[in-house]
């Protein structure tokens, strides 16, 4: 048997390997390209990938709240620019907030900050680590302390009004018979006990009608009046709680000088500040009360020689509650500026803060609201 290849077969045999080959050679090729395609991939989804930690990284550790990433063993493995700040110097801090171990919410006071720490536990690479995200919610607190006072407040002026209102018509029944049962006296004694009850129910009066103009709101009827009028009235109705002082009082206002308000809201507004006046000067004090008009405004001036307004408290003055007299509500001044306001109008103290004290009530001629 021959085993010897023709020469045909051969030829065929090699023109087989040839276009094998260049199938190989063009499958290669492909593969080279697809292989050089895929490596550019990879490079630009490496290169993202590198950008998106940068960004999340960023945004960790210059977002709002702290966070802190932290291992079972308590070794910290990311902290944030924000707890950074938080924790400044204080050792003890982080370590109060690692305390938490199990996932939850938790509120902590910490130094004088209150802070909300949102505690997590994850699996990462194998091993559990805790994460911690710190709120300082202090400002929130304290504005929801102040929210729930001022609600506690607006109740408590509810029912001291209720209580101002119901007081107020059996007090001005012993005030009138006060006043007739004065008028029959004839013993000096006598006289001063019931006037001294007349002083003292005046004064009750006052802070009944603070008390419910505090819990109202002020709708005022203004209209054109005499400065005298209003004035006159004021000092008839104060004129008990002067004479146990021996106060000099001068009432200068000029005769002819006009005023746009509400005349009973004003009389309120002098009387707190003639109030505080007597209060303030000691034996022989002196209070003038003067008014100036001029094309634009009406001014009334209350000034006295007593014990004078420190500058620093002049911030304060018109404040509810704030008040430096053992037995003072802290609302004469307050209500005074409420009133003045409501007629577009301004009122503001001097004083050289020992010797004597200028108010001036400003009223505007031609206000929003004059009829
Ligand atoms: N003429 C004044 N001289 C000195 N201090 C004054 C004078 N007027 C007001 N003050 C100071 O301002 C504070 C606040 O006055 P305000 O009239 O609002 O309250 P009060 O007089 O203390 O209490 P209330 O008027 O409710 O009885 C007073 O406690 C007092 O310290
Ligand atoms: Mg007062």
């Amino acid at each position: 048997m021959d085993n010897s290849l023709s020469i045909e077969e051969l030829k065929k045999a090699f023109n087989d390997f040839t276009s094998a080959s260049k199938v190989i050679e063009q499958t290669y090729g492909f593969l080279k390209e697809e292989i050089n395609h895929l490596k550019d991939e990879l490079k630009s989804k490496n290169e993202r990938l590198a950008e998106l930690s940068l960004l999340l990284e960023s945004i960790v550790m210059n977002m709002r709240s702290g966070f802190m990433v932290v291992d079972i063993k308590g070794q910290i493995l990311l902290k944030n620019n924000i707890l950074s700040n938080y924790s400044g110097d204080d050792k003890h801090f982080i370590e109060n907030i690692i305390n938490e171990k199990y996932p939850g919410i938790y509120e902590r006071e910490i130094g004088e900050r209150i802070f909300k720490i949102t505690v997590d536990s994850i699996d990462f690479q194998n091993k559990k680590v805790f994460t911690y995200l710190v709120d300082d919610v202090t400002d929130i607190k304290n504005l929801e302390k102040e929210k729930h006072r001022d609600e506690k407040l607006k109740l408590m002026g509810e029912m001291a009004a209720n209580i101002a209102h119901e007081i107020r018509n059996p007090l001005g029944s012993i005030e009138l018979y006060s006043s007739v049962l004065l008028r029959s006296l004839k013993n000096e004694k006598d006289i001063n006990l019931i006037n001294s009850i007349i002083k003292g129910l005046k004064t009750i009066n006052n802070i009944i009608s603070n008390i419910l103009v505090f819990n109202r709101d002020i709708n005022v009827d203004i209209r054109k009046h005499y400065v005298s009028d209003i004035v006159d009235d004021v000092v008839l109705y104060l004129r008990h709680l002067m004479v146990g002082k021996k106060i000099e009082f001068q009432n200068r206002v000029g005769d002819d000088d006009i005023i746009y308000c509400d005349s009973e809201y004003l009389k309120q507004v002098i009387m707190n500040l003639l109030h505080n006046s007597i209060e303030s000067v000691e034996e022989k004090g002196q209070i003038i009360i003067y008014s100036n008009e001029d094309d634009i405004s009406t001014k009334i001036i209350v000034e006295d020689n007593g014990c004078g307004i420190k500058k620093e408290y002049f911030d304060k003055l018109f404040i509810p509650f704030q008040t430096n007299k053992p037995k003072g509500t802290g609302l004469g001044l307050s209500i005074a500026y409420k009133i003045v306001k409501e007629h577009g109008g301004n009122i503001y103290p001097e004083s050289d803060g020992s010797t004597y004290t200028k108010f001036t009530i400003e009223l505007p001629k031609r206000g929003l609201y004059v009829k």
